[in-house]
């Protein structure tokens, strides 16, 4: 009884999972809109963090480490808002990432886990390391931007 209870949610949970791409959005136009929100946040606070780390502004630890925090946040959010088809029509996102759906999940989770470390790196404090790790996640910004980035 108890058995075909479990096995029931989860045929619901699996069901849920798969169409979460598509069903997270009333249109596909509210993806594009999403994403690039998100991203364009993304964007802001990385900013922030690279004025100082090439000294345009002064270290503040406690401002550094929330906007890395902010970007590990939002870091969790865009990538269901990519994979929605038809929304590379118009927009900065190359076909390439629906034919390699798993190259570009990668990509994502390649940075995620880099801009993870960089919040922990800016929780501690010190610049050096903190400039080490931005440079890092630079990096994982523009593989993917280079392979599934138009424009
Ligand atoms: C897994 C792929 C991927 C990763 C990782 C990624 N981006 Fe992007 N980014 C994109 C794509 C694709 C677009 C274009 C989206 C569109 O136009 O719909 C974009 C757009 C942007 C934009 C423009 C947003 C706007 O105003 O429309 C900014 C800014 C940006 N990314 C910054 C970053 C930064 C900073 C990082 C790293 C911390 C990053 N991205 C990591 C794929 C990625």
């Amino acid at each position: 009884m108890k058995r075909w209870l479990i096995i029931g949610v989860c045929g619901v949970c699996l069901v849920g999972m798969l169409g979460v791409a598509t069903a997270q959005f009333a249109r596909p136009e509210d993806a594009v809109r999403y994403r690039q929100s998100i991203m364009f946040l993304i964007g802001q606070h990385f900013g922030r963090i690279a004025a100082v780390v090439q000294g345009r502004e002064t270290y503040e630890p406690q401002a550094v480490a929330r906007n890395a925090e902010l970007v590990a946040t939002f870091a969790q959010l865009p990538w269901e808002a990519f994979m929605v088809p038809g929304t590379d029509s118009g927009t900065g996102l190359r076909a390439t990432a629906f034919s390699d759906h798993e190259g570009f999940k990668a990509a994502a989770e390649n940075s995620g886990a880099e801009i993870a470390k960089l919040a922990q790196v800016a929780a501690a404090g010190e610049l050096d390391p903190i400039r080490a790790q931005f440079g890092v996640v630079g990096q994982s910004c523009k593989a993917c931007h280079d392979k599934y980035r138009g424009r």
